[in-house]
């Protein structure tokens, strides 16, 4: 059987607002199996990043269940969301996030530039050889174009080893060559490395790549056919 790193269960997240309280997700189920890449779709406004944000310990949960990697995380706070994060979960989003004034290693090597340890850097140059920029490693952001950027961004998530690379609009700020080729690069990582997958996209084309698809409405998960991206 198939390992279950992701349930939730009724999650809820609700924003107290002073105009009344929004709920943002409002009761969501999911269940991602080890090695499953799943694309997130739904209208602006319909909680995708509210649901990553949550799915990634990046955020406290209202009310529902969550485990990740088989660990209870709804009732964890920031200081210990924070450690599951660290060793469990890697980020890529739309902007890219690099530091200006660094290389690309030295972006890469950032999540373990404390460590200190030798065989980092020699891990950052493999990575950055893996997503296709071997003769790009010492160029700062600025000379790399954007589907570079995101390769950098894409290597510097898997520095820390994640078992799930979750991705914010990965292809949001990318033409659509640069998107396919970046969801392209993501299902082969996901395929090489059973590494799990969630990436939240406005693009039919991307998410059709995906193994399924879940379709967010008004913070609920709904049926593919009642979505309005079909109508
Ligand atoms: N920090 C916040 N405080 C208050 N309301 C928020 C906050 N973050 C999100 N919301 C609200 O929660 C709802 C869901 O937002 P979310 O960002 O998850 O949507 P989304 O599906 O990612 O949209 P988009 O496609 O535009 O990125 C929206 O109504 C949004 O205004
Ligand atoms: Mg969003």
């Amino acid at each position: 059987m198939l390992n279950i790193v992701i349930k939730s269960q009724g999650l809820k997240k609700i924003y107290r607002l002073p105009a009344g309280d929004l709920a943002a997700l409002n009761g969501v189920d999911v269940e991602i199996k080890q090695g499953e890449f799943v694309a997130i779709m739904g209208p602006s406004g319909s909680g995708k990043t509210t649901l990553l944000d949550l799915l990634g310990c990046l955020d406290e949960i209202t009310s529902g269940s969550l485990e990740i990697m088989g660990k209870e995380v709804s009732e964890a706070r920031e200081n210990k969301l924070v450690l599951i994060r660290r060793k469990n979960i890697g980020f890529i989003f739309q902007e890219f996030f690099l530091i200006p004034t660094l290389t690309a290693l030295e972006n890469v090597e950032l999540p373990l530039l404390f460590d200190k340890l030798p065989e980092n850097r020699s891990r950052a140059i493999e990575l950055l050889e893996r997503v296709g920029l071997a003769a790009r490693i010492n160029h700062l952001p600025k000379k790399l174009s954007g589907g570079e950027q995101q390769r950098v961004a894409i290597a510097r998530a898997l520095m820390t080893s994640p078992k799930i690379l979750l991705a914010d609009e990965p292809t949001g700020n990318l033409d659509s060559k640069n998107s396919k080729l970046i969801f392209n690069l993501l299902r082969e990582l996901n395929k090489e490395e059973n590494l799990t997958m969630v990436v939240v996209t406005h693009n039919m084309e991307l998410g059709n790549l995906a193994d399924r698809i879940i379709f967010l409405q008004d913070g609920k998960i709904i049926p593919k056919e009642e979505s309005s991206l079909y109508h």
